[in-house]
């Protein structure tokens, strides 16, 4: 019992140490220091054992003829984990089962593979070992991350736990909705539990033990523009001045392999991306308020002879070649510190000619195009594990496991480790060179690399499912602690119509992460090439740089309790087991409930709305009130997706703009959704944006909640609370108009603030019951207090 929500079992070799995930990529106490009873390491045990304690809900109970052992909830008896069926541990494989209860277990999260649906459906099966296929649109097939991580929601009830496997293995799982079976290649069987009981709570104790997500830079949420393919500087221009001109916020252009000198890192293509030009084009967009991003690919072009020890990847006696875009290449060792400084070096050398504002990682499994031959056992295992669904080889387009990184480390156990280790060694120099918060993105995750780095779902295909699918991965993203995600919006490969791309864009305006990216050989979709796209991106993003402020609260929130910005509809509603299945809708934060067009030629939506009470974001209407839950057919809207606000609570906005610095200098408002009980609730976070640390002691920043209360009258009370305020005595900053939605109030009520009443040119009152006050200065950061009085 680590924590009173947090059980650990490990079972190891007592004789002969193995390889584990190492400490320093996640950071936990040596297992000698946990040990409860080290003198019994070769004791006979008696025959069952059980550990509880009075303050957790997890009891442990040990089981030796035969061997096994079960996880219950204390509280309410259930068997959270039961190992009756198998359990082998020899060298090269490890298996064990799990029982589970069929009908009343729902399984989220085991990861990454493109779904069909975000819960787990019984007899799916998943490899675990990050690989690129060259394709993301192929589903339940191993792809660039390795996540063993699931929760567990049971119903009735809806109390949920968390199950993590750390193990960086090759693994494949079979869920069999009565049993979950892990096949593992190598490591430990090191389990950790996560008691719950709320879905918030297992991913604030997840995220606790992994790492919290790293902040993002307030920049990061506004939206970035890629393609493979911009040949040159002045490609680029076009396309920033093509989102100028049809007013469509861009905040980052971006560019893929095209600008290296033969597709090395750290180089410039001298014709067509000379640092005469490119400088000057990245210069303007900084002086515009817009950002620059470059990828990068973790290979260096291979040289008569690699002059820096502990600095690449070894193989069979020498510095491995492979094969990736420059040709023959070496691979950094990141798991050497002479690799991380090489790589952290490299990128303040560049950044000395390119000052780019963030990198991306790709093709970071490692992709190797090269096809190795076996070197040793380590290349071909007794147990294969499914790779790309046709149990093909593990070295299959990545370098041989029979390769060594530092201190002898095979790449057999650190395989999956390698783009974690990329993504920190990035995010380590871009801190150590810009002392700004990083920004990065990665394609190849492990547990742990939301500390790092943000993460998109890769090469996706210009189709309505492929859409639809985005959304299960990007929830499960929210799980695996890395909440920072989106889709290629318009999809990667394929011509996108413009009517997916139309849509494909109200959606993305709801990913965390917002790229659009395609790939070369495919029609251009920028999206002012279109007029249908045009109006859907204007009005979309509008939206959402309207709600850059609740956004940038929520992703404190992730940072501070690892609660996802993206989550299911069960995340806020746990005892409705009819959100169990919802993955066509999700939630952003616990405030907003999206509902996108996701079929061709579409007029509705069907749409689920758990108990309460849901406004319209549009036009703050009352649109469905609920006790129990009720599916609704919503009208499908042109250039928007249905956007409701959950009665109950209170969001921050600002106004929208083509740049997230300028929407930053407009008047807040606050958006306050009543419940049927008229309270509600909500919170602003602010800083600079840019601070490496978010809501730390050496940061300044300031948070203020905000709760509404009825009185006893029928009238409304409104207060701030100003829980830590450092940033906005230094700013001057406003919230100039409230919008409460939800009144019951037969007439134009009265309202005081901080004890004044205002004037009736201040107050407009609709039928519906929406009262706007307007023309306040509210100081952010103090006190208020505003009363609505309902006249009858
Ligand atoms: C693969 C990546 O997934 C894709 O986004 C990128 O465009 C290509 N590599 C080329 O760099």
């Amino acid at each position: 019992m680590e924590t009173d929500s947090r059980l650990h079992v490990c079972i190891t070799d007592a004789d002969h140490a193995r390889w584990e995930v190492p400490r320093d990529v996640i950071p936990r106490p040596a297992l000698q220091d946990v040990l409860v009873e080290p003198t019994a390491k070769h004791a006979a045990l008696p025959s069952s054992h059980t550990l509880s304690s009075a303050s957790s809900d997890l009891t442990f109970t040990i089981h030796t003829a035969p061997f096994r052992f079960t996880v219950t909830r204390r509280s309410t008896g259930d068997v959270l984990f039961d190992t009756s069926a198998t359990l082998v541990f020899k060298d090269r494989y490890l298996e064990v089962t799990s029982s589970l209860p069929a009908g009343r277990s729902s399984l989220y999260g085991l990861g990454e593979h493109t779904k069909r649906t975000f819960r787990l459906q019984h007899n799916d099966s998943f490899t675990l070992w990050n690989e690129d296929l060259g394709r993301s649109d192929q589903l339940d097939l191993n792809l660039y991350g390795s996540h063993p991580f699931y929760m567990d929601v049971r119903s009735p009830g809806g109390a949920a736990h968390g199950v993590l496997l750390l193990n960086s293995n090759g693994m494949d799982i079979h869920y069999g909705g009565s049993s979950i079976t892990y096949k593992v290649i190598g490591g430990v069987l090191d389990f950790y539990f996560f008691a719950g009981p709320s879905p918030l709570a297992v991913v604030d104790q997840y995220t606790q033990f992994i790492g919290r997500p790293a902040p993002m830079p307030y920049w990061s949420f506004g939206y970035h523009q890629c393609r493979y393919g911009y040949k040159n500087v002045e490609a680029l221009e076009d396309v920033v001045a093509g989102y100028a001109k049809a007013k469509i916020p861009l905040e980052a252009m971006w560019t893929d392999i095209d600008y290296m000198d033969g597709y090395q890192d750290f180089t410039l293509d001298p014709v067509n991306y000379p640092a005469k030009r490119l400088r000057p084009f990245v210069d303007r967009l900084h002086s515009n308020g817009q950002k620059y991003v470059v990828i990068l690919d973790p290979e260096v072009k291979r040289s008569a002879t690699p002059d820096e020890k502990d600095v690449f990847l070894q193989w069979n006696g020498s510095t491995l070649v492979g094969e990736v875009w420059p040709g023959e290449v070496y691979f950094p060792d990141f798991m050497s510190p002479r690799g991380a400084e090489y790589w952290e070096r490299k990128i303040s050398e560049f950044r000395r000619t390119i000052p780019v504002d963030g990198l991306w990682c790709d093709m970071n499994e490692p992709a190797n195009f090269r096809d190795m031959p076996t070197l040793n056992a380590l290349d071909d295992p007794p147990y294969r594990i499914n790779n790309a669904g046709v149990h093909r080889d593990i070295n299959n387009h990545s370098v041989p496991v029979s390769a060594t990184h530092y201190n002898g480390v095979s790449e057999y156990d650190a395989h999956n480790l390698f783009g974690f280790l990329e993504a920190r060694a990035t995010h380590d120099g871009l801190l150590r060179d810009t002392k700004r918060r990083p920004f990065v993105l990665s394609r190849s995750t492990f547990v742990g690399s939301g500390r790092y780095a943000a993460h998109w779902t890769g090469d996706n295909d210009a189709r309505w499912d492929e859409m639809r699918h985005s959304i299960n991965t990007i929830l499960s993203f929210g799980l695996f602690g890395i909440p920072m995600i989106g889709s290629d919006i318009c999809g990667f490969t394929g011509n996108s119509s413009q009517e997916l791309c139309s849509r494909w864009i109200q959606l993305g305006a709801f990913y965390p992460f917002m790229r659009g990216h395609s790939e070369k050989k495919t029609i251009r979709r920028e999206f002012y090439l279109w007029e249908s796209t045009a109006r859907s991106a204007r009005k979309s993003f509008g939206t959402r740089y309207r709600l850059l402020p609740y956004f940038y609260t929520l992703m404190y929130e992730a940072h501070t309790t690892g609660a996802p910005m993206v989550r299911p509809l069960f995340f806020s509603y746990p005892h409705d087991a009819n959100t169990y299945g919802v993955d066509r809708q999700f939630l952003f934060g616990p405030g907003l409930l999206v509902s996108p067009v996701m079929e061709p030629g579409a007029t509705t939506v069907d749409a689920y709305f758990p108990a309460g009470r849901w406004f319209s974001l549009y036009d703050y209407s009352l649109a469905v009130a609920t006790r129990t839950g009720k599916r609704v057919t919503l009208p499908a809207l042109a250039d928007a997706a249905n956007v409701h606000v959950a009665g109950g609570s209170i969001l921050p906005t600002q106004q929208p703009a083509l740049t997230t610095s300028r929407a930053r200098q407009t008047e807040f408002r606050l958006l306050v959704a009543l419940a049927e009980n008229g309270t509600a609730k909500g919170e602003l976070f602010l800083d600079d944006g840019e601070s490496p640390e978010m809501g730390g002691a050496r940061s300044k920043w300031t948070l203020v909640r905000f709760s509404c209360d009825k009185e006893s009258k029928g009238g409304i009370t409104m207060r701030s609370h100003v829980v830590h305020n450092t940033y906005a005595p230094s700013r001057k900053l406003a919230i100039g108009k409230v919008v409460f939605m939800g009144l019951q109030s037969p007439a134009t009520p009265k309202v005081y603030v901080n004890g004044v009443q205002l004037k009736a040119a201040g107050i407009m009152y609709r039928r519906n019951g929406v009262l706007t006050v307007s023309g306040l200065s509210l100081v952010v950061g103090e006190k208020f207090e505003i009363n609505v009085v309902m006249s009858h």
